[in-house]
């Protein structure tokens, strides 16, 4: 009687566990067939055809960067003006009058001797285009923002009024520094943190290259307007 109750016990566990070993085994044998190599488990590699990522460095509107070059050459197209970029700023910089608005455009002669006119818009996107001063420097108004709070030397380059109002506004004074020189561009605050590099200031170790150019603006007909201060 005993017996016959083992017997039944293991027999039991003995079917129980053929059953489970074959039931692996045809699952196994289904999915890989009769292989010891199987890597059906492994995980499968996604690449996708197109790639998701824009380059970080689009460029800004209406300027754009060309190949560094001291030629004079003529360029092939006339639709656009050519000019370095230091001549382009400071030529903004001393058309500021009293008088004169965001919204007047300013004149320049550009590298081929053509007469150009541009806005204020185009300064701009200059101020906010990174890698002007070495391929991964920031852009100006990363850190000269329109937050005085954190803007170093309180000097807000992202706007007109900003740029106007001037530096070292602490407790958000309503008139700071001037950095566009009063009519003297080469005396400016602004030229001389673009052409003299600072080692200790961070985010002032490169200058800007004298001889970057940009494609910024368009012919002007006829002469010159003469600013009348
Ligand atoms: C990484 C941050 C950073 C970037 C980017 C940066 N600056 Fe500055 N800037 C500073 C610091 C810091 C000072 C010095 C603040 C001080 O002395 O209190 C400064 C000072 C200045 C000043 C002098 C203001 C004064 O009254 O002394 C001018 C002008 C200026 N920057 C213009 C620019 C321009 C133009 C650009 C872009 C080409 C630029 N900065 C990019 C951090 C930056």
């Amino acid at each position: 009687m005993d017996n016959d109750v083992r017997k039944i016990i293991y027999g039991t566990i003995t079917v129980f566990l053929v059953g489970v070993m074959s039931w692996i085994s045809i699952i196994y044998v289904s999915a890989c067939g009769v292989t010891l190599t199987c890597n059906r488990g492994a995980p499968r590699v996604d690449r996708t055809p197109i790639p998701t990522l824009i380059p970080a460095t689009l460029p800004g509107m209406g300027v754009s960067l060309e190949a560094e070059t001291t030629a004079t050459a003529p360029m092939m197209n006339s639709d656009t003006c050519h000019v370095r970029a230091l001549n382009f700023i400071g030529a903004w910089a001393v058309s500021q009058t009293p008088k004169s608005t965001e919204a007047d455009p300013f004149y320049f002669v550009d590298e081929d001797g053509k007469n150009c006119e541009a806005t204020f818009t185009d300064v701009l996107a200059l101020l906010n285009q990174s890698g002007l001063r070495g391929a991964d420097s920031l852009a100006c108004t990363s850190c000269h923002s329109g937050d005085l709070t954190v803007a170093p030397a309180q000097l807000d380059l992202s706007s007109y009024a900003g740029i106007i109002t001037g530096s070292r506004r602490e407790g958000n004074k309503p008139k700071g520094t001037d950095i566009l020189g009063d009519g003297d561009w080469k005396a400016s605050l602004l030229y001389d943190h673009l052409t003299v590099a600072k080692p200790d200031v961070p985010g002032h170790e490169q200058t800007l290259s004298a001889d970057l150019m940009i494609s910024v603006g368009k012919p002007f007909a006829g002469p010159l307007p003469t600013a009348t201060p």
